[in-house]
């Protein structure tokens, strides 16, 4: 599995606050199954940019920790950029390992900015794709999940974490990840981690999850075959979305079970 959305440095952002809970974190994926990871911070706004040379030393610092743990994992570097109207693109960490192709953007939670779809319709011009992270944690999508379809159908990507679909944010977000995963609306899963407990590095529970409601082909492209084609930069036709549906009762109580297993 391919982790595209973690905190893993020490002292960025809300992650981990010293070394020891980084290596911690790291062992948490390993132990998880989790082959490679991106690790993405917060840049909330241009100035945070001001601290990508700290960011790389500490990307660096972490491959030769890992190399002394014998933990096995190949590290990926890219940010989780906070939306705004004069989001900056060119720095190194704009991307995901610097492809100029791709990059994680997330908007507040209470709704969707109006500048946004002509800021994303702007980039997609030049060969740039948003990848919107967690939109299932929105408060405009859960209210409006069709906003994802118009998303999608402009030419962005969406990425739901892995503790939306076991339920770790609640039921609302829950149904939210359903329906958009059930319209085909979701290509990438990551964990979003955060630490080792409340927002932990992993991600098997939640592929377990979707291939049991989705099918193996559906977990496969969202754990590992999507995750690698953003990381390397390469376009992928993602699958043509299906209207959005709500919910019915009876489904829910399906995959209710299937969650629960
Ligand atoms: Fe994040």
């Amino acid at each position: 599995m391919i982790d595209i959305h973690a905190h893993v440095l020490p002292q960025i952002d809300d992650g981990p606050a010293n070394w020891e809970e980084t290596m911690a974190m790291m062992h948490q994926a390993d132990e998880d199954g989790i082959k490679e990871v991106s690790i993405t911070h917060h840049i909330l706004s241009n100035v945070d940019y001001g601290r990508e040379a700290e960011i790389v030393a500490k990307f660096e610092e972490l491959k030769k920790r890992l190399e002394l743990a014998n933990i096995d994992i190949k590290l990926h570097l890219g940010s989780e950029i906070y939306s705004q109207p004069d989001m900056e693109l060119h720095h190194r960490i704009s991307t995901y390992d610097d492809n100029k192709k791709y990059f994680l953007v997330e908007f507040p939670m209470q709704g969707v900015p109006r500048f946004v779809a002509d800021y994303f319709f702007d980039v997609s011009t030049i060969g740039i794709t948003p990848v919107i992270a967690h939109p299932e944690r929105n408060m405009g999508i859960i209210r409006n999940p069709e906003h994802a379809y118009e998303f999608v159908q402009r030419g962005a990507l969406l990425q739901m974490n892995a503790g939306s679909i076991v339920g770790r944010h609640g039921e609302p977000v829950r149904d939210t990840a359903i329906v958009l995963l059930n319209s085909n609306l979701i290509h990438l899963v990551g964990s979003d981690a955060h630490n080792t407990r409340r927002r932990p590095m992993k991600l098997r529970d939640a592929m377990h999850a979707v291939a049991e409601g989705w099918g193996e082909a559906r977990a496969r492209a969202l754990f590992f075959d999507n995750p690698k084609k953003i990381l390397e930069g390469t376009p992928f036709s993602p699958p043509e979305p299906l209207l959005v549906q709500p919910l019915k009762k009876g489904l829910w109580g399906t995959l209710k079970k299937a969650f629960s297993a």
